[in-house]
């Protein structure tokens, strides 16, 4: 495994376990060619040749060949721009005399172990056994342009990491107004394309469409990836499933603009690009500088999209997360929004917090109001330091006093904003993101804070870090509750300006950093809105993110779904909350909503102190499951059998332990029907030579005991692993609508 270089054929070999990608330098000039990608090949010798370049339209004459046919149907790994290839460029580059066209062409290249980070930036990252990286230095001579394409493989995952790291070799300066993070050139198979859209409470629902000519793009531009469209794209064959056929995969390591693009041409071939958004992007490159464009991680599977989704949630548990949390079980926490919203005080919360110690809940995080004259969401975001109204005694009494019922403490914070009605914005007010003599709009009543000035960045901070220190405080859910606009930075010069969208998120990238290198146990929780920067970017700083303001059992099989396409269940931020749901007004059994909230990392949100005897008994068995069962959602292979989404009737997923020991089946019978047999799910991933016992999670009867083997139901059947993938398990039709239930195999 790992890169190889065939100096006869002036090959690249790239090998994960099961994938091979392979590039190819094309003649004197150097133009640096895609040559495949995909199922594994270990003798890639002659693979030149599916580049094709001694076709038509191209003449075979090495040097008199058609330049311009040549590059427009040339498969390049990295397109340039405004010289004759008219598809999408990968990157343009304005020089200081106005012209916008560049070349890149191969110079050298380097092999090494290991992967080196990327400065400022979220990155995959591996020991010097884990990764290999192949550097292949290309250059404008005009421009004095040097880009350097990087590719790190992975020992253990089928995936690809890929960069750019650009530089001013000239004497002038240069802006980059585009520097897309990798291009990639197929062979049409008749593909598809799967991106993750939604709305503020409907987050990353799967859109599948055919992939025809001309050009297919998802992007944001504000300034975070956005409810609405997600920095991933899926490529499947048309007639590939989630168990069967060839699917590729990219997903932008990066909390920002995007543009994720696939674009079919006249020869039918399929050219992606992804990276930051080139609207609004410009970059100046002073002679010296250099730029790094974040990274895509290419996934290739050919074992459906199911294989796709694993390799994505082995690399991002393995080789993205940092948290000393990664493989731990999270705290199971209560938070107080949509119990309380912004009224509460000591007592309220301490009333919570009792109740919920005696259910088993582990954690208690005061979520926005506590700070300022903060009473509703018209003020006091900047002002960071805590509401002794609301808070008589203060935080530390407050903590002292959770911390003696035996539960944790977290606490919210939205650093990244600021209110027009707070301290902060009487005293700074140019700290705003504005627009000199245009009033910037407001979006929930608040601006967003220039994070790209060091000086803002430092106040925030300094007023967090007090907070923090101030008491025994082991969580914090940094919120962002509104997209940017009105670009304008107060510090910037005029040909920078264009810099900013990408400077704010480097200097929230640098806060987020600066936080954990002060606290460096802290459980971090990111959220925005819900889930609108729910990004690889962010799993670097948090193990886990706010999926969805949505807490409603049914609208979230959706959600979790779209999100556990890319996504391990460990980083989906999951609750029970109450009924009528607050974001749709559904009403759904409580066994229903926690087995939902299970597939996550697990919490209530809700005022425990108003529930029934019958939820609060729920509430014991919850959390007992949620210690039985976390290790194996956490660290588990995640395989869907069946999705709401396609068949408007039921869902189902299933975990198997990566030793195919157990496996943990949620179900979800979302409609009851008249006069049907029982289902039949043909499960997948298990032991087909091994004899699996089968359990089910016993919310609702006489529970055999205390603790997590008490509340499991002993079913006294087994099946073989052939016959439950083979034939399938059979589930009984269950009575009304919303029901769900949660069956464990265990291998005997
Ligand atoms: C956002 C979050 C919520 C909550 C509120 C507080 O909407 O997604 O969970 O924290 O902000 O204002």
């Amino acid at each position: 495994m790992g890169i190889t270089y065939l100096p006869e054929e002036r090959l690249f070999q790239l090998d994960t376990p099961h994938t091979t990608y392979c590039i190819g330098i094309v003649d004197q000039e150097g133009f640096l060619g895609h040559v495949y990608y995909g199922r594994k090949i270990d003798d890639v010798r002659g693979a030149s040749a599916l580049m094709r370049i001694y076709e038509n339209p191209m003449t075979p004459q090495v040097n008199s060949r058609d330049r311009l046919s040549f590059l427009d149907s040339f498969p390049t790994e990295y397109s340039g721009h405004g010289v004759g290839d008219y598809r999408e460029s990968s990157v343009r580059v304005r020089s200081a005399a106005g012209h916008s066209a560049v070349l890149l062409t191969y110079e050298s290249h380097e092999i090494y172990r290991g992967k080196e980070k990327l400065e400022g930036l979220p990155a995959t990252f591996g020991s010097q056994e884990e990764v290999t990286t192949l550097a292949v230095t290309c250059r404008d001579k005009a421009l004095g342009l040097r880009a350097v394409l990087l590719y790190s493989v992975f020992e253990d995952t089928d995936a690809i990491a890929r960069s750019v790291r650009f530089y001013n070799d000239g004497s002038q300066p240069l802006y980059l107004e585009k520097a897309m993070s990798a291009c990639l050139d197929l062979d049409n198979r008749d593909y598809d394309m799967i991106t993750l859209h939604g709305s503020w409470a409907r987050e990353r629902r799967m859109d599948r469409r055919r992939v025809s000519h001309g050009k297919h793009a998802v992007s944001s531009l504000r300034g975070e990836p956005g409810h609405q469209e997600h920095p991933f794209l899926a490529l499947p064959e048309r007639t590939a499933t989630q168990d069967r056929g060839d699917v590729y995969g990219f997903s932008l390591v990066y909390s920002g603009n995007f543009r994720m693009q696939a674009e079919m041409n006249q020869f039918d071939s399929v050219r992606i690009t992804a990276g930051i958004e080139p609207e609004d992007f410009s970059w100046k490159l002073a002679p010296g500088e250099s730029f790094q464009a974040p990274e895509v991680i290419l996934v290739y599977s050919g074992e459906g999209l199911g294989g796709m989704s694993r390799a994505y949630h082995d690399l991002y548990r393995k080789h993205l997360i940092r948290s000393p949390y990664r493989n731990k079980k999270r705290p199971i926490l209560i938070n107080n929004w949509e119990a309380t919203y912004f009224d509460f005080d000591e007592k309220k919360l301490l009333d919570i917090a009792r109740e919920a110690a005696g259910l088993g809940i582990e954690m208690l995080v005061m979520d926005d109001g506590w700070f300022g004259n903060r009473f509703d969401d018209n003020r006091a975001l900047g002002d960071w330091q805590v509401n002794e109204e609301k808070l008589k005694g203060g935080l530390k009494k407050l903590v002292e006093g959770v911390n003696a019922l035996g539960l944790e403490f977290g606490i919210w914070f939205e650093p990244e904003m600021i209110s027009p009605e707070s301290e902060l914005y009487r005293e700074h007010p140019d700290w705003a993101i504005a627009v000199p003599g245009r009033t910037p709009g407001l979006a929930r009543n608040q601006y967003v804070l220039d994070v790209s000035r060091r000086e803002v960045r430092d106040c925030i901070l300094e007023q967090m870090f007090a907070v923090l220190h101030s008491a025994n405080i082991q969580y914090v859910k940094w919120d962002m509750n509104r997209p940017l606009s009105d670009l304008g930075s107060a510090e910037l010069e005029a040909d920078r300006q264009g810099e900013l969208y990408h400077r704010y998120v480097l200097g929230m990238y640098e806060m987020q950093e600066r936080l954990l290198a002060e606290f460096p146990d802290l459980l971090l929780e990111n959220c925005s809105g819900g889930g609108a920067r729910f990004d690889p970017g962010m799993l670097y700083y948090s193990p886990q993110i706010w999926c969805s303001d949505d807490t409603d059992a049914i609208e979230r099989l959706a959600i979790q779904e779209g999100t556990a396409l890319v996504y391990p269940l460990s980083a989906m931020g999951a609750h029970v909350s109450v009924c009528p749901n607050h974001a749709v007004g559904r009403n759904t059994p409580f066994e229903t909503r926690g087995i939902v909230a299970l597939a996550g990392t697990f919490g209530y949100e809700l005022d425990v102190t108003g529930l029934s005897p019958e939820d609060r008994e729920m509430v014991r068995r919850q959390t007992a499951l949620y210690h039985k069962f976390n290790d194996l959602v956490r660290e588990g292979d995640y395989y869907r059998i069946a999705s709401y989404g396609d068949n408007h009737l039921y869902d189902c997923f299933q975990v198997v332990s990566k030793d195919k020991g157990e496996s943990l089946v949620f179900y979800v019978q979302v409609l009851g029907e008249p006069n049907r047999h029982s289902r039949i799910l043909r499960l997948q991933g298990l032991d087909a030579t091994a004899v699996y016992h089968v359990y089910e999670a016993d919310m609702q009867g006489q529970a055999a005991g205390d603790g997590p083997e008490g509340m499991i139901k002993d079913t006294e059947k087994s099946y073989s692993g052939q016959l439950l993938q083979n034939g399938g398990m059979v589930l009984e039709r269950m009575w009304g609508d919303f029901r769900a239930k949660l069956v464990w195999l265990k291998r005997q």
